[in-house]
Formats: structure tokens, C-alpha cells, sequence
């Protein structure tokens, strides 16, 4: 078998088509509204990769410290053979894991960015020519197919991208996740925590301006794919803590009164002075509300994991039964 097959569970058109009902719906509502994964063309995956270097964004680095300090335990505790990865972005943190692992075989990563995977597979196989991997451009909402790997296998979901779904679509996830897991898999769960509000907020809006060009990208990828007019200045970054649901929003507000026209959807999006597109949720979490998720979809919490300041969790769950 060649080391590295990439497989599409999407086709391009289909895309296509998720990309525009989503601008259909999302503009036409109140709020106005789109969903992160349109943020991650080629453009966006690296002004994402560019985020994590920023000092404002602790995240990456608070989890990667806690992975190089528990590399060797997850190894310990799973012996995997196969390890899955959804929203895999450039791989890199999962390096780590992955040099760590003794018995493991195969690696899927599973974006919808193309070029990201690509670009990880490059460097992963420079790094480990015996490893299998098996990229898969998918949206890992909807019908994870995964290849049929050898076990056991660990399914790793970093980052705290699970803080980008809302509630109500993660207890969807964890349940399909829980259905492709067997005996003897494990969960790998990164998951940012609640912290002072400077600190989140400043992460979200960084001095540089990386995070509000990455905000923007959306409107670039909408104008390209869909022949839409957005002009980015019309827009600001605008990011926000909302305490109750204990999420960082991130908004883009009209600067004055906007026409956006999207021909291809035959559509006229008014925007006035001052109304925001909301483009993001990223929730930040508690021990006991992650604990209580995992358990509502069928997982055991058996550890957790922190960096030194307390930053950002890094959980691992095994397969249980449903709760009655
Ligand atoms: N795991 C990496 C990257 C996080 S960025 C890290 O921890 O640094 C989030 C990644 O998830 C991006 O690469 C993006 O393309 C991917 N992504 C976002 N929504 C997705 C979806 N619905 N399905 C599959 N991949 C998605
Ligand atoms: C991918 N995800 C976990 C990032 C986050 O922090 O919510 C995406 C991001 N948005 C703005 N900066 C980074």
C-alpha cells in the first residue's frame, strides 16, 4: 500500500453547494450568521497557522505543552495503532504524539482543507516514512467514513475546535464519534478553558491584526466561490466574551450601510449601519461540563490533563455505555 492516499467524502460540487446554502440562509437571517468551516481555504488555514504564533493565542502552545508532557502516558495508556484526527490543520502539535507512539501504523487526518492536509502529509511522512496516512478532506459534522484501520485506535480532536460547535451540535458530534469508536479506542479531547475576560479577549483580537484578516477571509472565500461583492473594508473585527454562554464570538460589523450582491445565489444582502455577520463561536469549558458532555454521548472521562498556568485541558475518554 503507498504510504499517503488522499480520499474526498465531499465531492467539490457538493461543497459548493453546502457553501452556498449556508450564504443563502446565513444572510438572510436575523442575525446574520455563518459557519466557521468557511474560514479555511489555502489563505485561511495559514493565517490560522500564523494565529498560533501570535502571543496573544495561547492556546497551541498551552496545548502542546501538555501533549509533550503526556505524550508518553497517552502512549502508555492506548497502545494505538491507528490515530484519527479531525480539524488535523497543518498536524503539528500532533507531531508530538505521533513520535511518541510506538505501535502506531496508520494516521488519518480529516479536514476540509485540502491544502493543509497536503501540506501535513508532506511533512509527517518526511518525518515517519513507515506511517500510513490516509487524509480525508471531509466535514466531520456530517458521516464520518473513516478507512477500516487497524486498532486499537485513538481519535484525537485538538485544538478546542469542539469550542467552535455549539452546544446542541456537540452532542450530535460526540455521539457519532462515540459510534465509530470500538472497545479499546480512546478519545483524545482538547478543550480551552474559562479564563479572565482580557486574556480571551485579547487572543481573539490580537495587536497585529492576524485574527481580524482571518475573520475577513470569509468574505474572500464567499466573493471567489460565489461571485459575491463583499469589500472586507466595509467590515470591522469585532470579538467579544459573552459570560453567560461562556463563549468568545467573533462578529463582523458593517461600517456603514452595505449591499452585498451574490449573483450566482441571486441574492441581495442589506446590511445597516452597525449590524454584525456572526461568524464564530468558541466556547471555553469547565472539568465538570466536559465531563458531563462526554458522559451524555457514552464516554468515561479517565484523564485530564492541564498545561502549568491552567489554561487549556487535554482529556482522554474511553467508549462506555449510555447513560439510562
Ligand atoms: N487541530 C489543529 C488545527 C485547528 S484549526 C490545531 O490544533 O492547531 C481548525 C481546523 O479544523 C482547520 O484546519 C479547519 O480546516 C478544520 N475544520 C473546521 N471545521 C471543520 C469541519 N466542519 N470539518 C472538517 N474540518 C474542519
Ligand atoms: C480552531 N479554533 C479552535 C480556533 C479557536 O480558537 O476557536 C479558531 C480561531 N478563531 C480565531 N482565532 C482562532
Amino acid at each position: 500500500m503507498s504510504p499517503f492516499a488522499l480520499t474526498r467524502t465531499l465531492p467539490l460540487d457538493a461543497t459548493t453547494a453546502a457553501l452556498r446554502a449556508d450564504v443563502s440562509t446565513g444572510l438572510t437571517r436575523s442575525p446574520k450568521e455563518l459557519p466557521p468551516k468557511w474560514f479555511y481555504d489555502a489563505r485561511g488555514s495559514e493565517l490560522f497557522d500564523e494565529i498560533t504564533l501570535l502571543p496573544e493565542y495561547y492556546p497551541t502552545r498551552a496545548e502542546r505543552e501538555i501533549l509533550v508532557a503526556r505524550a508518553g502516558e497517552i502512549a502508555e495508556i492506548t497502545g494505538a495503532r491507528t490515530l484519527v484526527e479531525l480539524g488535523s490543520g497543518s498536524s503539528d502539535k500532533t507531531r508530538h504524539l505521533i513520535g511518541a507512539l510506538p505501535s502506531l501504523d496508520h494516521y488519518v487526518p480529516v479536514d476540509v482543507s485540502e491544502s493543509a492536509l497536503r501540506g501535513a502529509a508532506r511533512t509527517l511522512l518526511a518525518e515517519h516514512p513507515a506511517l500510513t496516512v490516509h487524509a480525508l478532506v471531509a466535514d466531520f459534522q456530517y458521516g464520518l467514513a473513516l478507512p477500516d484501520t487497524p486498532g486499537p485506535r485513538v481519535l484525537a480532536f485538538l485544538g478546542g475546535t469542539i469550542g467552535n460547535l455549539r452546544p446542541a451540535e456537540r452532542a450530535v458530534f460526540l455521539a457519532a464519534v462515540r459510534a465509530e469508536l470500538a472497545p479499546g479506542d480512546a478519545l483524545l479531547l482538547g478543550t480551552d478553558l474559562v479564563k479572565d475576560e482580557r486574556t480571551l479577549v485579547a487572543a481573539y483580537d490580537d495587536a497585529a491584526g492576524v485574527t481580524a484578516a482571518f475573520n475577513k477571509n470569509v468574505l474572500t472565500v464567499i466573493n471567489r466561490e460565489l461571485g459575491a461583492d463583499f469589500d472586507a473594508d466595509d467590515f470591522d473585527h469585532v470579538a467579544l466574551w459573552d459570560a453567560k454562554e461562556e463563549w468568545i464570538e467573533m462578529r463582523l460589523r458593517a461600517r456603514r450601510a452595505v449591499v452585498v450582491k451574490v449573483p450566482s445565489l441571486d441574492l441581495a444582502a442589506h446590511f445597516t449601519a452597525g449590524e454584525e455577520l456572526r461568524t464564530e463561536v468558541s466556547a471555553k469549558f469547565r472539568r465538570e461540563g466536559v465531563r458531563a458532555e462526554l458522559a451524555a454521548a457514552g464516554f468515561e472521562l479517565d484523564r485530564w490533563w492541564t498545561d502549568e498556568e491552567g489554561r487549556f485541558a487535554l482529556s482522554l475518554s474511553t467508549p462506555a455505555g449510555l447513560p439510562e
